[in-house]
């Protein structure tokens, strides 16, 4: 296999600023499609070939689990092609793979369809904050899996549900994995009509779903919160290409905002970075949409306004772009707040902008942000994927030398960073 990416030790990023980012780059597939899409082609023995799939580390251990299942993965470039492979189809899953990401996760469904039963690991802890499988499991027993944790192992067993053809599950909270793990399952529970209720309307949802339409699944009202699905015994291979990285594209509008000059990124959709432009919008950040690229101009910091904002699920403002946006607020005069309403603890990166010079101060799941005109070099840790491209922004913002620790995790979400940071004309240093 081509282009494997393994992160076994955590590498430090050293970074020299200010510097400004002035050029033009091409946002990638979007990770948080590409897992779901990888994690439903075991639902077919069919030949099934993606395009536009970003070769990130969170791709390759997706990669690894599917391999794990027994079928066979080749890149191409960006394009992944799915085989079957030699033996019948593997759902007994070791936790080495499954522990390094959640999304893993969302394999134990379609794996418990197939075989009749699956031995997933449970996923373990993460630094942006508790993240419990509860939806996910409540919902596949009304889709017929009953599953039992037993020595850190998901024990599925699928008891087929003869008299019940309707299915009604109404998830607690819109939650992107539940929604997609559900979704991957009951299409092919064969005439059988699911109904979800309260779903994530996040695009890669809808990605996900047209996905399964081109492999021969019946679905309705994906990007909507109610999904109707019309269960089949058999989905067929397909070719399919994802959509770009929203959070990629949002993070270096981001940071063309803090650092430009002029960022201009190729193959971004406006509707998906709606709620982010709407609050470029508010703040006073001049950005300019021609198809499906995005200009965006750093200007005078002095000009703009703060703004309060709150995450929550799509079409509201993302969690996964709130450190890298919290960056910004710092350096706008005035008082600012985000809240973040998805992982209410997920501010890890907090102590390590205040070490730079920002005046921020989190109060229950709200932070406070007092603009300071500067931020300065520091160390720092680095905790999770965003978190590291928020500091990565920070430093290349702040005055003096930057060293990241633990910068490793940025390799999980953003493809070719050294490339498109250079494109940007802008310089780090990498240590291992
Ligand atoms: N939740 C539960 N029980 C569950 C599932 C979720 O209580 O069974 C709670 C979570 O604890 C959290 C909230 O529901 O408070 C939302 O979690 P969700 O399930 O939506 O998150 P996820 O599916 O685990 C995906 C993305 C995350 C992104 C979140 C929210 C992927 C692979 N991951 O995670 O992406 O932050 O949705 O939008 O799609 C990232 O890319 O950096 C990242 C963390």
């Amino acid at each position: 296999m081509k282009h494997r990416l393994e992160i076994e030790t955590m590498g430090k990023m050293k970074v020299a600023g200010p510097q400004y980012a002035n050029g033009e780059i091409t946002i990638s597939g979007s990770k948080n499609s590409a897992l779901p899409i990888l994690a439903a082609t075991i639902l077919t023995d069919e030949k099934v070939i993606l395009h536009n799939i970003p070769n990130l580390a969170d791709v390759n251990t997706m990669i690894e689990i599917l391999e794990n299942t027994g079928k066979k993965v080749t890149w191409e470039n960006s394009t992944l092609v799915i085989e079957k492979g030699e033996e019948k189809i593997n759902s007994i899953l070791p936790y080495g793979p499954v522990r390094k990401m959640r999304a893993s996760f969302n394999v134990l469904g379609p794996l418990t369809i197939r075989n009749g039963y699956a031995k997933v690991a449970l996923p373990g802890g993460c630094s942006i904050g508790v993240r419990p499988v509860n939806f996910h499991l409540e919902g596949l027993k009304k889709l017929g899996i009953e599953s039992k944790i037993e020595h850190g192992y998901t024990n599925s067993k699928f008891t087929e549900n003869n008299h019940q053809k309707k299915i009604h599950i109404s998830l607690p909270f819109p939650s992107v994995g539940a929604t997609e793990h559900l979704i991957t399952t009951a299409v092919m529970l064969k005439d059988t009509e699911t109904i979800l209720t309260n779903c994530a309307q996040e695009p890669e949802i809808v990605d996900l779903c047209n996905f399964l339409i081109s492999m021969g699944a019946r679905i309705e009202g994906q990007g909507s919160s109610n999904i109707k699905i019309y269960g089949t015994d058999r989905l067929y291979g397909t070719e399919y290409t994802i959509i770009p990285d929203r959070i990629e594209a949002g993070t270096y509008a981001i940071l063309g905002a803090i650092l430009g000059g002029k960022v201009t990124l190729n193959n971004v959709i406006e509707d998906h970075l709606f709620s982010l432009l709407d609050i470029f919008e508010k703040l006073g950040i001049h950005y300019e949409f021609k198809n499906n690229t995005l200009i965006v101009s750093g200007i005078s910091k002095m000009e703009l306004t703060p703004v309060d904002v709150e995450t929550s699920t799509f079409p509201g403002f993302p969690t996964d772009l709130q450190p890298q946006l919290m960056v910004l607020l710092s350096l706008i005069p005035g008082r600012s707040s985000i809240t973040e309403n998805v992982f209410k603890t997920r501010f890890n990166h907090v102590d390590e902008l205040n070490r730079m010079g920002a005046k921020i101060f989190v109060e229950s799941n709200t932070a406070i942000i007092t603009g300071v005109t500067k931020l300065s070099g520091a160390p720092l840790e680095a905790t999770d994927l965003r978190a590291s491209a928020a500091l990565l922004i920070a430093a290349l913002a702040a005055e003096g030398e930057t060293v990241i620790n633990n910068v490793d995790h940025i390799f999980r979400g953003y493809e070719k960073l050294f490339d498109k940071l250079e494109k940007l004309n802008l310089s780090v240093e990498y240590f291992e």
